[in-house]
C-alpha cells in the first residue's frame, strides 16, 4: 500500500518544543523532589477574581452559539486602541486593531498577508520558536540575525542590513524579547524601522509581554511616525498581562493597506476571535491596572530571588534575565544544551527548554521560565542546577 504523503513544508518543521520537553518528566523518578516547571511562558498565578466571573458569564452567554465579526467587538478594539495610545503616546482607532484568536495566530495571519512562498522573514536569534515555525510551514525562511549575549542580546541594525537579502519581506522585533527578556532600546527599533522604511520592507514588533515593563517606559516611538501604518505591524497579547492564555485573545494593530488583506485571513483562519472573554477583557483595560502593576512586582521579585540563587553557582552563567525568561549559559563541561535539559528534567526534575529550539549557535544555553512558579520552586532551582555538574 502506497501511503498518501504529508506535506514537505510541515515535515521540515520542527517538533513542538514545549511537549517535547514536557515528555522528559515522564522519566523522572522524584529523587530530587517535586518537578520544577520552567517550559512555559505562562504567569503562575490565576487571573483576577473579577475578569474570572465576567470569563465565566461570557462562557454562559448565547453570544457564543453565534459566530462574531471577523476582527473582534468594536468595544474591545477602541479599548485596545485607548491602551495603546496611552503606552506609546500614539493616535491608534479601533479601525488599525483587529483582535485575533491570540497574538500566535496574528503572526501567522500577518506573514500570510505581507509574503509570497520562498520569501524570508529575519528573526533575531535566539528566536521564539513558534515563529520559526509559523514561518516553515507557510514555505517562508527564517533569516537569522545573530544576537550576542555581550550585548545585551540586543539585535545590530548594522548587522541586520549587511544579512538582508532580494528575498526578505519582513524583519521581526519581540521587545521585552522571549527568550532573553531583553528589553530593545527605542533608539534601536527606531534604527530598524529607518532600515525597514529604506529597504521597503514590513517591520513587526511583537509586544506580549509589554505589561511588564513599568507603566513610565514608553517602548518605542514608531506610532509617532505618521507614516507608520504603510510600514509597521504591531502584535500584542492578553495571553500574559491577564492571565487568559487558554481563552486565545491576542491582537494585531496595522494600517489600512495590510487590513484590507487581512479581512480575508481573519475570515478564513479564525472567522471570529473567540467571543465569550471579550466584554471581560474590554472591562479589564483600564479596570485592572492596580493588579497588573502588583503583578509586575510579583514578576520582579521572582526575577531577583533568581538571581540571586542561580546568580552564586559557579559553572552557570545568567546571560539575560527579564521579564519572564533567564537565559543561561550551560556549564563547559556539560556536552550540549540538549543533553543538559534531557538530564537536568529527567534525573534532577527540572524542566527547562534547551537552546537549539531558538534557532542556530544555540547549544550552550538553556531558557527558564521563572515567572511560571513561586518563589519556594525558585530557591529550588540552584540545588538542580548543581546537581548537573
Ligand atoms: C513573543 C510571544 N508572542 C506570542 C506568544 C503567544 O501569545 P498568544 O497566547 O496570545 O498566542 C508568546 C507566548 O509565549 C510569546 O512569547
Amino acid at each position: 500500500m502506497t501511503l498518501p504523503s504529508l506535506s514537505a513544508r510541515i515535515r521540515a518543521t520542527f517538533a513542538a518544543p514545549i511537549p517535547t520537553a514536557k515528555a522528559w518528566i515522564n522519566r523522572y523518578d522524584g529523587r530530587a523532589g517535586p518537578v520544577v516547571d520552567l517550559t512555559q511562558a505562562v504567569p503562575g498565578y490565576p487571573t483576577h477574581p473579577d475578569l474570572a466571573q465576567r470569563l465565566a458569564e461570557g462562557a454562559e452567554s448565547p453570544i457564543q452559539a453565534r459566530y462574531g465579526t471577523i476582527d473582534g467587538d468594536e468595544a474591545l478594539r477602541s479599548a485596545l486602541a485607548g491602551d495603546i495610545n496611552r503606552v506609546y503616546g500614539a493616535d491608534i482607532a479601533a479601525g488599525d486593531v483587529a483582535i485575533t484568536a491570540g497574538a500566535n495566530l496574528a503572526f501567522t495571519m500577518a506573514m500570510t498577508v505581507l509574503c509570497s512562498v520562498g520569501d524570508q522573514v529575519m528573526l533575531p536569534v535566539p528566536w521564539y520558536f513558534n515563529n520559526a515555525m509559523a514561518l516553515t510551514m507557510q514555505g517562508l525562511e527564517p533569516l537569522a540575525l545573530p544576537c550576542l549575549a555581550e550585548d545585551g542580546f540586543i539585535p545590530d541594525p548594522d548587522r541586520a542590513a549587511a544579512l538582508l537579502t532580494e528575498r526578505t519581506r519582513a524583519i521581526v522585533l519581540i521587545s521585552p524579547n522571549n527568550p532573553t527578556g531583553a528589553v530593545y532600546p527605542p533608539e534601536i527599533i527606531a534604527r530598524f524601522a529607518k532600515l525597514c522604511r529604506e529597504r521597503g520592507i514590513w517591520l513587526i514588533v511583537d509586544e506580549s509581554y509589554r505589561d511588564f515593563l513599568s507603566p513610565e517606559i514608553v517602548p518605542h516611538h514608531l506610532f509617532q511616525d505618521p507614516d507608520w501604518r504603510d510600514g509597521v505591524l504591531h502584535l500584542y497579547s492578553f495571553s500574559k498581562a491577564y492571565c487568559v492564555a487558554g481563552h486565545r485573545v491576542g491582537a494585531m494593530v496595522c494600517g489600512p493597506r495590510v487590513r484590507s488583506e487581512l479581512n480575508k485571513v481573519l475570515d478564513t483562519m479564525q472567522i471570529c476571535p473567540p467571543r465569550g472573554p471579550l466584554p471581560g477583557l474590554t472591562w479589564a483595560i483600564g479596570a485592572l491596572d492596580e493588579w497588573k502593576s502588583g503583578n509586575r512586582a510579583i514578576i520582579a521579585e521572582r526575577a531577583r530571588v533568581f538571581r540571586e540563587g542561580v546568580g552564586q553557582l559557579q559553572d552557570w552563567k545568567i546571560d539575560a534575565l527579564g521579564t519572564y525568561f533567564a537565559y543561561m549559559r550551560i556549564p563547559d563541561s556539560a556536552k550540549d544544551a540538549m543533553m543538559a535539559a534531557e538530564t537536568l528534567a529527567t534525573e534532577c526534575g527540572l524542566v527547562s527548554l534547551p537552546g537549539p529550539f531558538f534557532g542556530p549557535g544555540q547549544d550552550r544555553h538553556l531558557r527558564l521560565a521563572f515567572a511560571n512558579v513561586g518563589l519556594e520552586a525558585i530557591a529550588e532551582v540552584p540545588a538542580r542546577l548543581r546537581a548537573l555538574t
